[in-house]
């Protein structure tokens, strides 16, 4: 367990995964065409991600998906309790997050958002993130899992 701010980090455990899914779906992370179950299952406890939660007095206030791909790190499903959000936790989750990649040696961390999120983009400038001119390329590997092709 870590210490950043207000809150205290641990992995994921078995029995935060319903309380984690319940916070993605208050934060409107969810998306019809992902399964968060098995996004949590996924990305939890390998050697380059895993699934950081914060408590505070004991109760999940914030999550982030961290992980790195050998070269760059990024976050996913970076998520405030909207009944603590604009009161810090945000920059807490993404210090934890940028220190789970600093002490596995990753120096750079690119993330992305939709375009028209303004208030998203306005919180990651407040952290100094900047835009980078670069167009992000995607292929569907496994075309079953693209949406709507079932
Ligand atoms: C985005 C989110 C994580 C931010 O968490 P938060 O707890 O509200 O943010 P914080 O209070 O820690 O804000 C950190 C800093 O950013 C600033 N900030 C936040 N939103 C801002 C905005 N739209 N424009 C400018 N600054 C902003 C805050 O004022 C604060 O600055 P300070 O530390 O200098 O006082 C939270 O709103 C959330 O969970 N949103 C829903 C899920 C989501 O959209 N996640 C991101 C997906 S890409």
């Amino acid at each position: 367990m870590t210490t950043t701010g207000e809150l205290e980090f641990s992995p994921l455990e078995d029995a935060d995964v319903e309380a984690v899914i319940s916070l993605w779906d208050a934060c409107g992370l969810t998306r019809p065409h992902n399964n968060p179950a098995a996004d949590l299952a996924f990305a939890r406890d390998k050697p380059a991600s895993a699934v950081l939660v914060g408590k505070a007095a004991g109760e999940i206030a914030a999550a982030v998906m961290v992980g790195h791909d050998g070269h760059r790190g990024t976050v996913y499903y970076v998520a405030v309790d909207p009944a603590h959000q604009n009161g810090g936790l945000g920059r807490y989750v993404m210090e934890e997050a940028e220190e789970w990649l600093r002490s596995r040696g990753v120096w750079k961390l690119n993330l992305m958002m939709r375009a028209e999120n303004e208030k998203v983009r306005g919180f990651y400038e407040r952290l100094g993130y900047e835009v980078e001119d670069r167009i992000v390329m995607t292929r569907w590997i496994d075309p079953s899992k693209r949406p709507g092709s079932a």
